[in-house]
């Protein structure tokens, strides 16, 4: 796992965005998978403003979506699909024939689960998949404890994850229970993952994450298992880690050809 400490939100965003044109600039069609939530959001501006400006083609990127609410009302303003639309699809100027999604509406959630599973296998795999990380550890909407070999289904929200989301929604009440999300084995299937955390608030979570061990209390830690994996956090999400110093050192060292 490779730990990239960043000055601030910002640059974080910079980073990811020149990871995912040099991505895009070797592979036009790459199928990139992308977070909802606050922290991602500078990564999708800093992209769409090197699209606008000529720096990378992304006319044929693919986009996928890593969870949803199940049981709000197609077209919710706050649906993970509206908010991938709103965020990610229309800024980089793609159709929502490019962008695919598990189906939060269905009547039949668990067959829903389990086509998204079959469209993105179908679809060629994930080549990135960008990653939030929530106060409890949890990635995509994979709360704690979940299975480290789980495939896109069903999941119950922890009443933290709620309060945490309820921002989005007018009230509490708001916030469904139940989400579908990209399993940890179905997210640990793409080739690069990529975790942007940014915020004190996240630091316990992160040092969980890549100094904790293994275990599916921190979901997150799963990123061990995986052979491509990039944490990415400012100063205040990398406050309580141990080795910063030879992170810092590492990347510092890390050759001018070697994109992270
Ligand atoms: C939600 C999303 C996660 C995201 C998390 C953190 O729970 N399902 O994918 O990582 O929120 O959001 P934020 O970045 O706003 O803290």
């Amino acid at each position: 796992m490779e730990i990239v400490i960043v000055p601030d939100a910002a640059a974080g965003g910079e980073l990811i965005a020149s990871a995912i044109a040099g991505l895009l600039t070797r592979k036009p069609d790459a199928l990139l998978g992308v977070a909802t939530g606050s922290t991602p959001l500078p990564i999708y501006q800093a992209l769409a403003a090197k699209a606008s400006a000529g720096d990378v083609d992304v006319s044929r990127a693919r986009i996928c979506q890593l969870d949803e609410y199940v049981g709000l009302p197609p077209g919710h303003p706050e649906s993970y699909r509206s908010v991938v639309l709103r965020e990610v699809v229309e800024p980089l100027g793609l159709s929502a024939s490019s962008f695919m999604g598990p189906d939060g509406s269905a009547e039949d959630i668990a067959a829903a689960c389990a086509d998204y599973d079959r469209a993105l296998a179908g679809a060629g795999g994930v080549d990135l998949q960008l990653l939030g990380i929530g106060t409890d550890g949890h990635i995509g909407f994979n709360e704690p404890c979940s299975s480290l070999s789980s495939r896109t289904r069903i999941k119950t929200l922890t009443e933290q994850t709620r309060v945490d989301n309820a921002r989005f929604f007018d009230s509490l009440d708001e916030v469904p229970h139940h989400v579908i999300t990209q399993g940890i084995g179905t997210i640990l299937e793409a080739r690069h993952l990529v975790l942007l955390a940014t915020g004190e608030a996240k630091a316990e979570a992160v040092a969980l994450t890549v100094e904790g061990p293994l275990a599916a209390v921190v979901p997150a830690s799963a990123l061990q298992l995986h052979p491509h994996a990039t944490v990415v956090v400012d100063e205040a999400a990398a406050s309580k880690l141990k080795l910063t110093d030879y992170f810092r050192a590492t990347y510092a060292a890390k050759p001018a050809w070697q994109s992270i």
